[in-house]
């Protein structure tokens, strides 16, 4: 039986393109059954609408400071299609504690930056300013505190020197798209074991792949 998703949005909705394309591939552990956005004019609604998903807005606007209705109306949904595993994808609402706790172990988040580093806000900008060389994304189950949780899947990327957070933004994008349906296919498959604050996937071996950036370097 394919699992149930939810994918929540709030505005362009690529990797929520991404998590559907993958989930029509009939070998797929999950199906999606639903794209919930919080904002009626997010871009993501009609793409979602295109490929055949049911979509759902519920405004958060209309709740004002009041996260708990909000998060009532978003449960019924939930339950009315009885959703198994929620996919934040670009969803700029905070949750509660309550809320996400209801669902931990059940709700991924992806961030562009290889997490713990630069949690937040213009991640991408804040890797440049740090100076490292290599960044990339993060697919993490959801806890109370904002971009962290336990790491389901990573992708790097090369930062190079004339990167603006723009670039390094299309180049971490690309390889987000290839991590989110990956580490869904994983999650719902039931490949990974929650052991405290980490996510194991006891079948996957590491790979001996190595990036290295600035590279290679000539003999000068
Ligand atoms: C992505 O970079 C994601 O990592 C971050 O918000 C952005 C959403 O982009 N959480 P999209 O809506 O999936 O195109």
């Amino acid at each position: 039986m394919k699992r149930r998703v939810a994918i929540l949005i709030s505005g362009r909705g690529s990797n929520m393109a991404a998590l559907i394309d993958a989930a029509k591939l009939s070998d797929f552990p999950a199906e999606i059954a639903m794209v919930i956005s919080n904002q009626p004019d997010a871009p993501g609604l009609v793409t979602a609408s295109q490929s055949g998903v049911p979509t759902l807005t519920i405004e958060s606007k209309r709740f004002g400071k009041d996260r708990a209705a909000f998060e009532a109306a978003l449960q019924t949904a939930l339950d009315q299609h009885k959703v198994e595993l929620i996919c934040l994808a670009g969803f700029m609402r905070l949750l509660t504690a309550e809320f996400v706790q209801r669902w931990y172990g059940r709700m991924l988040n992806i961030h562009p930056s290889l997490l713990p580093s630069f949690p937040g806000l213009e991640p991408q900008a804040q890797a440049l300013r740090a100076g490292v060389k290599i960044s990339g994304a993060t697919v993490h189950f959801v806890i109370p505190e904002t971009d962290a949780g336990p790491i389901v899947m990573q992708g790097a990327v090369p930062v190079a020197d004339d990167d603006t957070p723009e670039t390094l933004a299309a180049r971490i994008l690309a390889v987000e798209h290839r991590i989110y349906p990956d580490a869904l296919r994983l999650v719902a498959g039931g490949g990974v074991r929650l052991e405290g604050d980490l996510c194991k996937a006891p079948a996957n071996v590491a790979r001996e792949d190595v990036l290295i950036a600035p590279g290679p370097v000539s003999p000068l």
